[in-house]
């Protein structure tokens, strides 16, 4: 079938604002997914259309974007999912557009990293590996599946309203070091994310939760990062 595809386009260099254009691309709406249209458009119509995709199917985190509506990947929607013919393509909402589909991520990764998203731990190194219960290890199993792709944090109003909160992707990533009993550093995370842009912006509002492609229940990790911090008195 014919899809009528409308993306969102930026180029810095020559345009003054955001503008809509729009492609007529042939779909088997079974098998082809968003990207494949996107891969299309680029190859058969257009060469300038930018966009970021590594992996293409659901692993890399790179082709995040707002597809009708919805922060998705591109590699894991098929046209079927979406019920239409008429298809819009925009860049994730809330963060500086550099060109095209694609945006800086300088600022979400900065976030990332102040919540120290990695083993800390003093103690002599083991003989071995640190060994962990698997029910320690169940407790944080749902966050380790994170794959960064950023579509929690840019459909997150308080994150639209506020962009120095930290974000739900930033927390979901500490929340998988700040509950591991092999690490030290869960107090310093949970000090860093009791601050004014940390996880007290939350509303509860659910929308990253919806979004995330790897259905992390994002929400309960942050009301569970709350919970911890409230508990341990940081
Ligand atoms: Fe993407 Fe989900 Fe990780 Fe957020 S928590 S960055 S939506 S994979
Ligand atoms: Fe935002 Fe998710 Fe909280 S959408 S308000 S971080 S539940
Ligand atoms: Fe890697 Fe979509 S291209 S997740």
């Amino acid at each position: 079938m014919q899809v009528d595809l409308r993306i969102l386009r930026f180029d810095p260099e020559r345009d003054e604002r955001p503008h809509w254009e729009s492609y007529s691309v042939e779909a088997d709406p079974k098998l082809d997914r968003v990207l494949d249209l996107l891969h299309r458009v680029k190859w058969e119509q257009d060469g300038t259309l930018t966009f970021r995709r590594s992996c293409a199917h659901g692993v890399c985190g790179s082709d995040a974007m707002l597809i009708n509506g919805r922060n998705r990947l591109a590699c894991k929607l098929r046209v079927e999912q979406l019920g239409t013919r008429r298809i819009t393509v925009a860049p994730l909402p809330g963060l500086p557009v550099v060109k095209d589909l694609v945006v800086d991520m300088d600022g979400f990764f900065d976030k990332l990293r102040s919540v120290q998203p990695f083993l800390i731990n003093e103690g002599p190194p083991p003989e071995r590996e640190r060994l962990q219960s698997p029910a320690d290890r169940a407790v944080y199993d749902d966050t380790t599946k994170c794959i960064l792709c950023a579509a929690c944090t840019t459909s997150c109003p308080s994150f639209w309203a506020q962009p120095s909160y930290v974000g739900p992707a930033a927390i979901v990533a500490a929340h998988r070091f700040i509950f591991d009993t092999r690490d030290q550093g869960g107090d310093e995370r949970l000090e860093i994310l009791a601050d004014k842009d940390g996880v007290w912006r939350c509303r509860t509002i659910f929308n990253c939760t919806d979004a995330c492609p790897r259905g992390i229940r994002i929400t309960q990790a942050i009301l569970e990062v709350s919970a911890a911090i409230v508990e341990r008195g940081v």
